[in-house]
Formats: C-alpha cells, sequence, structure tokens
C-alpha cells in the first residue's frame, strides 16, 4: 500500500486522471492512496495568495515558504514519510529504477512546483528528493507529479492484473518492448511474422528477445550500455 499526498494550487488538474483505469483499479483494490491538498488553503494571507515577487527582482513570482511549510509540517505530524518530492527540471531524471524504488515506499509527498519556482528555503528543509520528467520545461509540477504516481502505481504488486505484465514492459528488463501484433494474421497484405503463429513457445521467446535487443540497439542504445 503506498499512500501518496499531492501537494498543488490547482488540485482541479487532477480530478479525472484517478478515476480512470490503472490508476482506479489501484485506488479500488486498495493499493494505494491518493490525497490532494490545495496549497492555498495554508495562507494565512486574507487574499490566500500563496506567491510573492523574488527578493532582488527579476520576472516571475515565487512561491512563498509559509504555505508550504505548513501543509508539509502538518502532514508529518500525522505519519513519517518516505520521501518528499519536489518535480523540478533541477531534479534527477526520472527512469523505471527510480519509478521501482518508489513502488516499494510506503508514504509519499509530491510537491508541485510552479510559477518561477519555490523559495528556496523549502527545498533546503523539507525536501528530500527532486525529480525531473525529462529536459524540457513545463508550465507546473501537476503533470510531472501525475506522471510519476502512473509510473509508481502501476508496479504495485496486485495492481496490474496480468502480474507479469509490469515485468515485460519495456525498460522492465533494460530492453524495449519487441512488436506485438493481434488478429487478423493478414491485414492489408501485411503478415503477422510466421514465428508468432507457430505454437512454439521456445522460438516465440527467442524471436521476442532478438526484437527487443535489435529495437534496443537501433533506438535507444544508451539503455543497453548500462546493462
Ligand atoms: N516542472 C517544470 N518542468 C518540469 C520537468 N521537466 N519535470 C518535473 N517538473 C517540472
Amino acid at each position: 500500500m503506498v499512500r501518496i499526498d499531492i501537494l498543488t494550487i490547482f488540485p482541479e488538474i487532477f480530478e479525472g486522471m484517478f478515476t480512470h483505469s490503472i490508476m482506479k483499479r489501484a485506488v479500488h483494490k486498495g493499493h494505494a492512496e491518493i490525497v490532494l491538498h490545495n496549497i492555498r488553503d495554508y495562507s494565512s494571507d486574507k487574499h490566500k495568495r500563496v506567491d510573492d515577487y523574488p527578493f532582488g527582482g527579476g520576472a516571475g513570482m515565487v512561491m512563498m515558504a509559509e504555505p508550504i511549510f505548513r501543509l508539509i509540517e502538518e502532514l508529518k505530524s500525522k505519519r513519517e514519510y518516505d520521501e518528499i518530492i519536489y518535480t523540478s527540471p533541477d531534479g534527477v531524471v526520472l527512469n523505471q529504477s527510480l519509478a521501482n524504488q518508489l513502488s516499494m515506499k510506503g508514504n509519499l509527498m509530491i510537491l508541485c512546483g510552479h510559477y518561477k519556482g519555490i523559495d528556496e528555503r523549502i527545498r533546503e528543509t523539507l525536501i528530500t528528493k527532486e525529480i525531473s520528467i525529462g529536459d524540457y520545461v513545463l508550465s507546473g509540477g501537476e503533470l510531472a507529479a501525475a506522471v510519476i504516481t502512473d509510473a509508481v502505481l502501476r508496479l504495485i504488486p496486485g495492481v496490474l492484473n496480468d502480474e507479469t505484465s509490469a515485468l515485460t514492459d519495456s525498460f522492465q528488463n533494460g530492453l524495449l518492448s519487441p512488436p506485438v501484433y493481434t488478429r487478423p494474421a493478414e491485414f492489408r497484405g501485411q503478415k503477422v511474422p510466421d514465428v508468432l503463429l507457430s505454437g512454439n513457445d521456445r522460438l516465440i521467446a527467442q524471436w521476442r528477445h532478438d526484437k527487443a535487443v535489435e529495437r534496443t540497439l537501433a533506438r535507444r542504445p544508451d539503455i543497453l550500455d548500462k546493462e
């Protein structure tokens, strides 16, 4: 059971995201709990402001320390968190290995960044891990938090129906996935490789492995090098 607390100024962005398919199943089957928190509710300002101008000038607003400190401290007083994650392009880039590690944790918190960033004292004092979902800049951390949550939840044992399906994902064994086909065996003149129709499990497994290696060499030799 993984509990993920998501701290955001836009909880609406997540509406619908956890009510479908695999993420819904994870929550329904009791393997995961997702709790959304609106940072604005922790503002002591009468206008519920959560951002302010950067000291020293410059463009963009910075998320204030106080509301986020209050929210995180309240959560930490209730349970222990294995990681307090901040989504940021400065972080370690998410990969399957990190998703696997996170799926084995109990309580995770994900703070979604915004504007030009968050007051550095939050990062120094409260954040235990900064995660980027790739070398590009999003307008907010919400999509990154959703990506992390999806990648993590589907790895929790019991979440996927066919237990082996996460194990044969691209990346899970250091290889991209081989091609797959379904009926019909011939579509607009294009035939499914004979071996897949042969019924010979050993040959099929060998073909899939060969294709996985071939595809990985052609498209992502960098992940093969790490093995
Ligand atoms: N926030 C903005 N850009 C991001 C990225 N690439 N990954 C995670 N959080 C972000």
